[in-house]
């Protein structure tokens, strides 16, 4: 079916542009597999192109009325409504709360877009992927989709696979989920090591101009004692 005002027919008070493109719906339509749990923040185009491969998909939207605009353009569709399982809400509300085990094959995230609402929707559709699944996070274009595609370009256990025209980023889970301590996160260490020496060196400067020397000389001990357990 041609999909011209698809966008416009569900984001009613959105824009045109709100619609996954269709280089990203095409990667969905050839990478989902019938029968494939999925899971997607936010709704339009791309739950139509979930619902095409044969997903059985939840979409999560605060937006009742893009669920049933969509109830409608699935049934123009001859597209099978009862694979779409639609939780209106603010993701932030409602995927804590979905089933662990869940063992989703692919997710999209492209909800809300303001920091930290694309980690938070990685944080808690990854928690519940299986190993090779695929994630794509759309408008990474944006600060808080860039920071989570820079993170997990570093991260061991994801392997991006690319991110067709510069808008949509796309990630394998390539082993069981785990949430680590920064210390475990190549990204993150990267960028807090040298903040964290600088942050002691200046605390320590402080204590010896103030003539506070038996409390430095502590705490360079200690600093000591860390570095050579290695914790
Ligand atoms: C860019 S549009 C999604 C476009 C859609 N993927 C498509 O292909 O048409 C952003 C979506 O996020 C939804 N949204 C906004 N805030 C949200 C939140 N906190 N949680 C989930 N969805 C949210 C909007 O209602 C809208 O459906």
């Amino acid at each position: 079916m041609d999909d011209s005002g698809l966008s416009r027919r569900i984001h009613k008070g959105g824009s045109l542009t709100w619609a996954l493109s269709e280089l990203a719906r095409d990667f969905i339509r050839a990478h989902v597999k019938p029968g494939h749990y999925t899971l997607e923040t936010g709704s339009g185009a791309s739950t139509i192109a979930f619902l095409e491969a044969g997903a059985q998909h939840i979409a999560v939207s605060p937006d009742a009325a893009e669920r049933d605009a969509l109830l409608e353009e699935i049934g123009l569709r001859g597209l099978d409504a009862e694979k779409l399982d639609f939780r209106v809400g603010p993701s932030q509300l409602i995927l804590p709360f979905l089933p662990e085990d869940l063992q989703l094959d692919a997710v999209l995230v492209d909800g809300g877009h303001g920091f930290p609402l694309p980690a938070v929707d990685w944080l808690y559709a990854a928690m519940r992927m299986k190993p090779g699944a695929v994630m794509l996070i759309d408008d990474v274009d944006l600060w808080s989709g860039a920071m989570l595609v820079d993170f997990l370009k570093d991260e061991p256990g994801w392997k991006h696979l690319g991110t067709p025209n510069g808008r949509t980023a796309i990630f394998r889970m390539t082993a069981p989920f785990e949430l680590k301590e920064w210390t475990d996160q190549p990204y993150t260490f990267a960028r807090s090591k040298w903040r964290q020496r600088a942050r002691k060196v200046g605390n320590f400067a402080d204590l010896v101009v103030r003539g506070e020397f038996s409390t430095a000389l502590e705490k360079v001990e200690k600093e000591r004692q860390r570095a050579a357990s290695g914790s």
